[in-house]
């Protein structure tokens, strides 16, 4: 067997962003994934947001059996960490979302197929026919396109839908700019000629709630709007019989200058917990101390990218495996050293907001 002496082990997220960027080589591509918009002040503020919460740690409680299997969006996931959707994966790996589909079903926690996916959705299913997965949409204008794709994620056994609902004008991403990086079109999405730079093509910009509501009229698949970041959307959602909310500013990718998403979070957690839905949240989770944190201010479940990306460009589907087996060891450290069993032992009692975030 010969061994690659160059590679690296990596112990933690961070080792692996750090060998990601030396095997991406394609200088567009990794400005693409890393990347922000404008001065990238929201993108830098969902790391800088989580260090301005602490833990409370708590002893001497029975810790022998640490459980962080949750519930969400209807599915059963072994612990509250999951994918986000990211574009173009094979721009990481040549077996793209292949790997990240098969890592999820292997670490049984679930796969989000983005609208930019570099595989068809046929191809993903049958590639990793296991493990639950759910589907990430662009509701463009044109309705026969998304019944098309819904019943084609219902057909392949996707559980979820989640719609991306931040991004109606493309984001002014300065490094894809002078990188003279480019998306290609949507396979999914196949209205033609269509990309995500031609909000024209897609006629996104008139969508309402109401296009929410007729998803959810046509498909008995979860629905989730990914991208709340106020009480005032997170209420439009419920009122339009959303079954999830993802609190998410699209790490940093959308509109600059909004607040980190770790920062949004308790404001939407309490303006809708009466209703039902589930709350998740993304943007900036690198560290299980991360995920106890958002699940302490109330979040049901993370969706992690980067992170993922840089698994995968590192290693493919192990590299992927170990990302997801870091985070989830590191939350039960944390769970245990906080004296908590069970994901509903995390609450607000955990977590404490800092007057400093100096580390
Ligand atoms: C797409 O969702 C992107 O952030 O590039």
């Amino acid at each position: 067997m010969t061994m690659d002496k160059t590679r690296v082990k990596c112990y933690s997220v961070a080792d692996y962003e750090k060998q990601a960027e030396l095997k991406i080589t394609d200088t567009a591509a990794l400005g693409y994934f890393n990347g922000g918009t404008e001065g990238t002040e929201t993108l830098r503020d969902n790391l800088a947001a989580f260090s301005r919460y602490k833990l409370r740690p708590r002893h001497m409680r029975d810790i022998s059996t640490i459980n962080t299997k949750q519930r969400v969006l209807g599915c059963d996931i072994d612990f509250p960490v999951v994918v986000a959707p990211f574009a173009f994966a094979k721009m990481a790996h040549p077996d793209g979302e292949y790997a990240v589909a098969r890592a999820c079903a292997g670490m049984d926690t679930a796969f989000t197929l983005s609208s930019w996916t570099s595989k068809s959705i046929d191809d993903v299913t049958k590639e990793s026919s296991t493990g639950v997965k759910w589907l990430q949409l662009y509701l463009v204008k044109d309705r026969r396109v998304i019944v098309n794709v819904v019943r084609k994620a219902e057909r392949h056994g996707f559980k979820a839908i989640l719609v991306t609902i931040d991004l109606k004008i493309p984001s002014n991403r300065l490094t894809d700019k002078r990188n003279q990086f480019t998306m290609g079109n949507s396979e999914l999405l196949r209205s033609p000629n269509a990309s995500i730079d031609d909000t024209d093509q897609f006629h996104l910009l008139s969508l309402s709630w109401d296009d929410i509501s007729w998803l959810k009229s046509i498909t008995k698949l979860q629905v989730a709007v990914k991208g709340v970041m106020t009480r005032e959307d997170a209420i439009e959602a419920v009122q339009h019989g959303v079954d999830g909310i993802v609190v998410s500013n699209h790490g940093g990718r959308a509109l600059d200058c909004v607040e980190a998403s770790i920062d949004a979070l308790s404001e939407i957690v309490e303006a809708v917990k009466h209703s039902g839905v589930d709350i998740l949240m993304d943007s900036g989770i690198r560290k299980g101390t991360d995920v106890i944190k958002a699940l302490a201010l109330g979040a049901k479940a993370v969706m992690v990218g980067r992170p993922i990306v840089w698994g995968l460009a590192v290693d493919g589907e192990n590299g992927v495996k170990s990302v997801l087996e870091i985070l989830k060891n590191e939350l039960r450290i944390s769970m245990g050293l906080c004296g908590c069993q069970s994901l509903s032992d995390i609450n607000q009692t955990v977590i404490k907001k800092s007057t400093s975030s100096r580390l």
